[in-house]
């Protein structure tokens, strides 16, 4: 497994998480069960803007033309974060389910990006080799992976 297989397989995980957090928005009764459903996301979602950072972006880091849009996606990780705290504090129910459904649109839109701009460039400049020893260091440092390990056991 190369370092964007994982990374992918990750965003398949989330997008099943918001459509599932999605289905049940329309019936949650109070902020601090959006607040809750926003907690259960934040965390892992973190942890995957970091690995993608410290393990991925890294990598393409040295090509300048593409700096531009990198400082974004950085940007991105910085907003996601910053989306779902502050849905955390909205007290009115209907706004909050509103901007926690804008949040998970924003993390949608921003794993597109990565898989159809960002990814195959982290592919076309590294080899496969290196791609597979990040993508170990990935699996070792991921909560998702190996939480997916443990349930096939
Ligand atoms: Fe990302
Ligand atoms: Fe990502």
């Amino acid at each position: 497994m190369t370092i964007i297989d994982g990374l992918v397989a990750e965003h398949r995980v989330f997008l099943m998480l918001f459509d599932q957090v999605e289905c049940v928005l329309p019936g949650v009764k109070t902020v601090d069960e959006v607040a809750l459903l926003c907690r259960l996301l934040e965390a892992p979602l973190h942890d995957h803007g970091g690995a993608e950072t410290d393990l991925a972006y890294i990598a393409l880091d040295h090509i300048l033309h593409q700096q531009n849009r990198l400082t974004r996606l950085h940007h991105d990780h910085q907003e996601i974060d910053g989306l779902l705290k502050r849905v955390e504090g909205i007290k009115d129910l209907q706004k909050a389910r509103t901007q926690l459904k804008a949040a998970l649109d924003a993390c949608r839109a921003h794993f597109n990006e990565e898989e159809l701009t960002v990814f195959p460039l982290i592919e076309k400049a590294l080899q496969h080799e290196t791609l597979q020893i990040l993508g170990k260091a990935w699996k070792s440092q991921s909560h998702l992976s190996q939480q997916s390990s443990m349930d096939r056991t």
